[in-house]
């Protein structure tokens, strides 16, 4: 089965490429690198000893999308490919527009027009807003909080709408919880350019000295010992999920919607207590205000994607923080 994979140079598409490498499936991967590098396609090949159809293209160039269509048979369509930084969306909302929701309609048209019907979508817990309750359900009220949320719910609308008006079309929504680590070999990785966002590509940065402190947004939650609570899953976990997701796409028709996550919330200091433990380093921090936006826990409930898909996380969070330090050690020393 060949398997198109946009965005397959970014950190969670990498990694699934490696796992479809792994079961069996050819891989083609289109990617701008406008969050990526090159090697990184390199590297893929180098863990998985098998090679992988490499197209530097951006997504909403349907003329050079519709050649990729042309040369080879294209079974199922990954799509990974997307601006998304939350706060950068709030200042530039129409970057966020404009590139989401075009590359995703034309890659839509591409695969209509090559009769292509198996589509998985990179989607995010970010839709479920602020949840009512927890652990998080599927038929959760669906609601978002910026731009770059949006745009995973637009699109999440437009494949709901498409699946309707064309019953060949089977599609599976994935809402990723929070993502870490990096995979074992230390040759892939989270590469985020600038000052990081996210908390753990932050806690790196510290714990190599190129950033002077962690600032703990908020420790006044609701929740275990004030800091905010969230389901992290290894990058190498939910990668799998994305090969459950093809082995269901290719025996029902429809749209379905799963969360990938482990069910487990950690809270900030869990995590950085586990990184210090695992690593035997020591991370500055300190207490700061809440950041806008930011809600107090988010944790899944995985039942139906374990019971539909067959997917269960299996790595704790000793080996998140372990492998993502293992990556840039890798990285820092060569
Ligand atoms: N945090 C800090 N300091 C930092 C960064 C984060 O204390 O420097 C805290 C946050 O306040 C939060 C937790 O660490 O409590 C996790 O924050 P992240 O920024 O790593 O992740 P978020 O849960 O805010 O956001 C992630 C993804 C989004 C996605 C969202 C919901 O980055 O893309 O989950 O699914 F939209």
């Amino acid at each position: 089965m060949l398997v198109l994979v946009t965005g397959g140079a970014g950190f969670i598409g990498s990694h699934t490429c490696v796992e479809l490498l792994n079961n069996g499936y050819d891989v083609i991967v289109v990617d701008n690198l406008s969050n990526s590098k090159r090697d990184v396609i390199d590297k893929i090949e180098k863990i998985t000893s098998k090679k992988v159809k490499f197209y530097e293209i951006d997504l909403c160039d349907k003329e050079k999308l519709r050649d990729v269509f042309k040369k080879d048979r294209i079974d199922a369509v990954i799509h990974f490919a997307g601006y998304k930084a939350v706060g950068e969306s709030v200042k530039e909302p129409l970057k966020y527009y404009r590139n989401n929701l075009d590359s995703t309609l034309t890659l839509l048209e591409v695969m209509k027009e090559f009769s292509c019907h198996n589509l998985v979508f990179s989607s995010s817990a970010t839709v479920y807003g602020v949840p009512r309750k927890l652990p998080i359900k599927e038929d959760f009220p669906l609601k978002t909080t910026n731009p770059y949320g949006t745009t995973k719910l637009m699109i999440e609308e437009i494949l709901k709408d498409v699946s309707k008006a064309d019953l060949e079309m089977s599609i599976i929504v994935l809402r990723y919880f929070n993502p870490i680590g990096a995979h074992e070999s230390g040759l892939l990785g989270e590469d985020p350019n600038g000052i990081p966002n996210n908390l753990m590509p932050y806690i790196l940065k510290v714990a190599f000295n190129e950033l002077p402190v962690l600032n703990i947004f908020g420790n006044d939650y609701e929740t275990k010992d004030g800091t905010g609570v969230r389901d992290y899953i290894h990058v190498v976990d939910l990668a799998k999920g994305h090969i459950k997701a093809l082995e269901k796409i290719t025996t029902k028709k429809g749209i379905d919607y799963y969360n990938l996550g482990t069910g487990n919330g950690y809270s900030v200091l869990d995590i950085v207590n586990t990184f210090e433990k695992v690593n035997n380093v020591k991370i500055n921090k300190r207490f700061v205000a809440r950041r806008d936006g930011d809600i107090a826990s988010c944790y899944a409930d995985p039942t139906k994607a374990f019971k539909e898909l067959g997917f269960k996380a299996e790595f704790g969070i000793e080996k998140m923080c372990y492998d993502a330090y293992n990556y840039v050690v890798k990285n820092t020393s060569k």
